[in-house]
């Protein structure tokens, strides 16, 4: 069986990242979404929000596992026997960050490999930040992201503890 993980912060996912998702499952016969724990950045949703997000937003995907982990993603693929990694590459600006990441995981390990798939025209232009930053100033994301991350979203910036 054939599978890889889809790393990521997924604060909050969007519509972009489930479209891997979904075009990744066409590559791979299992995808564990894995939420990095990183306590040194200030994040909007807990790691527990955004498992519970995610697995309500793939619930439809029989294929689709979600984690989180600490410490490096290499030893967390040796931990869940893989060695395939699955990004979603948007600009030209994702390009050096994502270029540098794949090559220092590769000299952790060097039987580490990246797959990219380009995002699509739809997407291209999403990411986290400017959900977080639009839905703080009061806009609609609603054709941004899955249906409970806008609930949720509007909620948390009702309470103020938005970003
Ligand atoms: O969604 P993001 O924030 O672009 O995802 C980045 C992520 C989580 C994939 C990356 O920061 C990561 O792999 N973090 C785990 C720690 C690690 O292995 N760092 C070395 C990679 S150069």
């Amino acid at each position: 069986m054939r599978h890889a993980i889809y790393p990521g912060s997924f604060d909050p996912i969007t519509n972009g990242h489930l479209a891997i998702v979904e075009r990744g499952l066409r590559l791979f016969d299992k995808l564990i979404v894995a939420i990095a724990r990183n306590p040194r950045k200030q994040s909007l949703f807990s790691v527990e929000e955004r498992k519970e997000i995610i697995s309500e937003a793939l619930d439809q995907h029989a294929r689709v596992e979600v984690d989180a982990f600490d410490g490096l993603l290499v030893d967390y693929c040796k931990r869940r026997g893989t060695h395939m990694v699955l990004r979603g590459l948007r600009a030209v600006s994702d390009f050096e960050y994502e270029f540098q990441m794949a090559n220092m995981n590769r000299k952790l390990d060097p039987g580490f490999d990246t797959v990219f798939l380009m995002t699509g025209e739809d997407h291209f232009y999403i990411s986290s930040q400017f959900v977080r930053e639009v839905a703080t100033f009061g806009g609609d994301v609603s054709c941004l992201v899955p249906p409970g991350v806008s609930k949720r979203l509007i909620e948390k910036c009702k309470k103020g503890d938005g970003t």
